[in-house]
């Protein structure tokens, strides 16, 4: 499906986000694992926490969906089934790196895969630590996808992150759940934290000393009735949208802001965006709450401050479309340190480059970032998101400044993470 898209004279309006895809493939698994029935409301629409879902259906669990509420009936701990054919992760990431945590703890053997742009991505990173663990695990070449993986008790660990990646963290402590001794991981970099805040919630017991998360095994997981908040991933392509384009005012309401995540709200704040959050709430730790965002001319002249460090890994899904407003303001953008962008859905660093250079932007690629021109006058052209959903909407973004016509291309990947952005786009759009 190809989107047109044009500038706009104004956004305005709301923007009902959808559920957080981290936090909906956490809670789901999590519900699987416990004891009694989870209500899930506000679970993710995105096609990604529906993989989560199928694989856990292949599993034996139950999965009731009623419009965005979703029933789990867990089997406890150690209890769910083989199951008979493969499991299909489809596009992504989270559900194959999380689940495999939690089938290294089960005494039966799993095949684990997904579509075509998963099959391309590393495992290696979530299987040596299930190895040392004492899960017999196994892949295609390279530590591709698909994945075999035959667990059981595992041992303790005290495992250090080789990369800033929460997928990787995440896979650990679950399948700590089930080790004969503690486990701990040590992330230098700190990553999204629902994985901990979700156990915790559910009832394992955790304890963080300095760098180091430990995890008690064998917890009795508890059911409960969640909401999940809005995903804060998503919201960033229409906060930037209503940045750039005059005369715009967005209200997001329900928008997660966990401590690990709300950074791209203080960088585009920091960026000199017009942002005000009100009616603020917690929910299991998860705190939330309604963002407007006003366009504002200063923006445009301000410095961005570089993305590097800590600041990449915490803005690892938003820089698509920081690449795209830093095209926009004076002095453009530098982003560094942010090589896992090319393991991504698609190797995020090429695809950004090469659809700013075919709107006319003048971008410098590097090993692990971007050297991005301020200031760019950009045109409309056909945008090649090579089947990544953050790709496309960061394209929309550009779009909404572009002279002429913008195509997206793929257009329907946004479902993967987003379903329903073009036609709230459509209603937005003035
Ligand atoms: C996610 C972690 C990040 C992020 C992805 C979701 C998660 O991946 O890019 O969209 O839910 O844990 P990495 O852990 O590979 O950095």
């Amino acid at each position: 499906m190809i989107r047109s898209i044009s500038r706009p004279l104004s956004l305005r309006g709301t923007v009902p986000l959808p559920g957080d895809k981290s936090i909906s493939h956490r809670y789901a698994m999590l519900s699987a694992i416990a004891e009694g029935v989870s209500e899930l409301r506000h679970f993710a629409s995105s096609q990604d926490c529906h993989s989560t879902l199928r694989c856990l259906r292949g599993l034996g669990v139950e999965v009731r969906e009623d419009a965005d509420t979703v029933a789990v009936a867990g089997r406890g701990l150690r209890g769910l089934l083989p199951c008979n054919g493969v499991l299909d992760a489809g596009n992504s990431g989270t559900t194959i790196r999380l689940l495999s945590g939690i089938l290294a703890g089960h005494p039966f053997e799993s095949v684990i895969t997904g579509d075509e742009s998963l099959a391309r991505r590393p495992m290696e990173r979530i299987l040596q630590p299930l190895r040392l663990m004492g899960a017999e695990v196994s892949s295609r070449e390279q530590g591709l996808p698909p994945l075999r993986i035959r667990g059981g008790t595992l041992r303790g660990l005290r495992y250090k992150l080789p990369v800033a990646s929460a997928q990787v963290k995440s896979c650990v402590l679950l399948a700590g759940l089930y080790a004969g001794a503690p486990v701990a991981v040590c992330e230098t970099i700190p990553t999204r934290d629902h994985t901990e805040l979700a156990l915790r919630h559910f009832g394992a017991s955790l304890e963080t000393q300095g760098d180091w998360i430990e995890i008690r095994p064998n917890p009795r997981l508890a059911s409960g009735r969640l909401e999940i908040p809005g995903d804060i991933s998503s919201a960033a392509f229409f906060l930037v949208a209503a940045g750039l384009v005059p005369g715009s005012e967005l209200i997001l309401p329900g928008c997660g802001l966990n401590r690990r995540r709300r950074p791209v709200l203080d960088y585009l704040k920091e960026c000199g965006l017009d942002i005000a959050v009100e009616q603020e709430s917690e929910i299991a730790g998860e705190p939330r709450g309604t963002i407007r965002v006003r366009h504002d001319r200063a923006l445009f002249r301000q410095a961005l401050p570089p993305v590097s460090g800590g600041l990449s890994a915490a803005l690892i899904d938003e820089i698509p479309v920081l690449a795209v407003l830093g095209s926009q303001v004076e002095e453009g953008l530098l982003i560094s340190d942010a090589s896992e962008l090319r393991v991504k859905e698609s190797d995020r660093i090429a695809t950004v480059a090469l659809n700013l250079r075919a709107m006319g932007a003048a971008v410098e690629e590097k090993p692990d970032g971007l050297q991005i021109r301020g200031h760019q006058r950009l045109r409309g052209a056909d945008i090649l998101p090579r089947g990544d959903h953050r790709i496309a909407m960061a394209f929309a973004v550009a779009g909404l400044v572009a002279d002429g016509e913008t195509r997206i291309h793929e257009a329907e990947c946004a479902d993967v993470s987003f379903p329903g952005f073009w036609q709230i786009l459509d209603t937005i759009t003035k």
